[in-house]
């Protein structure tokens, strides 16, 4: 525990892995000073008809951040959970993100309106590009100048990115005024990815993994060249044995204690109560430095370079 009351991962990282602890749970400060929680709640892949309720019990059991994005559709059933839910709007932290089929300015301000109103809300905490376009990336410049202008208009309380690289954000930096507080990257024991989190730290970029489990493997069975699931590697299990644990709650800690926010996502409430019950314990460095070694450097999901724009689903409903 530093002096200020804010404590740093065992493993003494970087400067922009520093965090600290509102109420029960550890919160990342981003660039701009907004306090993003470390563990939140993820809905990709969730199916809408299951969704309200996932979300409904996330926020009872304790979870306070939800990610979604416009092009999951189920952004109506997590307002609906959060209206559901009584919470204060200020408790919460809601982040979504704009699909690439609104990628330009007038694109991006429209995408915000329809977002917020399916969530209900009236300003989102952390609004993120889904994704670059790397073959056009005047689109995703344009839609991010529709964020800072969000952001300067107080109806967003942080701005950020998703699935850029290193090679992107050497494009992107230059043409935009506001450093992104987040970029939100695939990260989990088999691919972590730390030549872009290197990168993050030296930017002031908060790193935000999704498929924090690798759950990204999972949705690709019929994949032979997918890597295995984390969950049952033997460096993650016997240090969930060592800690009365199970391996989820480790790879969690392991990303919390790397300075990573996480947002793990689950339909079961088993599971859902498990994945939040990661705060009373923290991982050694050595513990640490055994799951970063893990990283194969085998991503689960897309290469951003590779994909087919025009095979992407333009269909987000308005
Ligand atoms: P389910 O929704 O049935 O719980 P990720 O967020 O890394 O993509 O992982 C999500 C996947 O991992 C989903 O298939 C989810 O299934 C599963 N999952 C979520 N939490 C756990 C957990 N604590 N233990 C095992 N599997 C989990």
């Amino acid at each position: 525990m530093h002096p200020d009351g804010s404590i740093a991962p065992m493993s003494g990282r970087t400067s922009q892995e520093r965090w600290s602890i509102i109420g029960t749970q550890p919160v990342i400060p981003l660039n701009n000073g907004v306090e993003l929680p470390a563990l939140g709640f993820g809905v990709f892949q969730t199916p809408p008809d299951v969704t309200q309720a996932a979300v409904e019990e996330a926020l009872r059991v304790g979870y306070r951040m939800v990610d979604t994005a416009a092009s999951y559709h189920n952004e109506p059933e997590v307002g609906a959970a959060i209206a559901a839910s009584g919470l204060r709007r200020s408790d919460l932290f809601v982040q979504t993100k704009v699909w690439v089929s609104n990628y330009s300015h007038d694109g991006a301000l429209h995408a915000f309106d329809v977002s917020t109103r399916k969530l209900g809300v009236d300003y989102i905490d952390l609004y993120m590009l889904h994704q670059p376009l790397p073959q056009d990336f005047n689109a995703t410049v344009g839609a991010y100048q529709a964020l800072e202008q969000l952001l300067g208009e107080g109806r967003v309380r942080a701005i950020g990115v998703s699935n850029l690289s290193v090679a992107h954000l050497a494009t992107f930096l230059p043409r935009v005024s506001v450093v992104p507080a987040v970029n939100q990257i695939e990260a989990h024991p088999y691919y972590n990815q730390p030549e872009l989190r290197r990168e993050h730290a030296r930017l002031g970029i908060a790193t935000q993994a999704w498929s924090p489990l690798g759950g990204v493997y999972v949705y690709r069975p019929g994949d032979a060249d997918a890597v295995k699931n984390a969950l049952t590697d033997p460096a993650i299990t016997t240090i969930a044995d060592r800690y009365g644990k199970t391996a989820a709650q480790i790879v969690l800690r392991w990303h919390i204690d790397s300075g990573r926010s996480a947002i793990p996502k689950s339909v079961n409430p088993t599971r859902i109560a498990e994945n939040l019950d990661v705060f009373d314990f923290t991982l050694t460095a050595d513990e640490l430095a055994i799951i970063d070694a893990l990283n194969t450097g085998v991503r689960g999901g897309p290469n951003q370079d590779a994909i087919d724009f025009r095979t992407l689903d333009r269909t987000i409903p308005n």
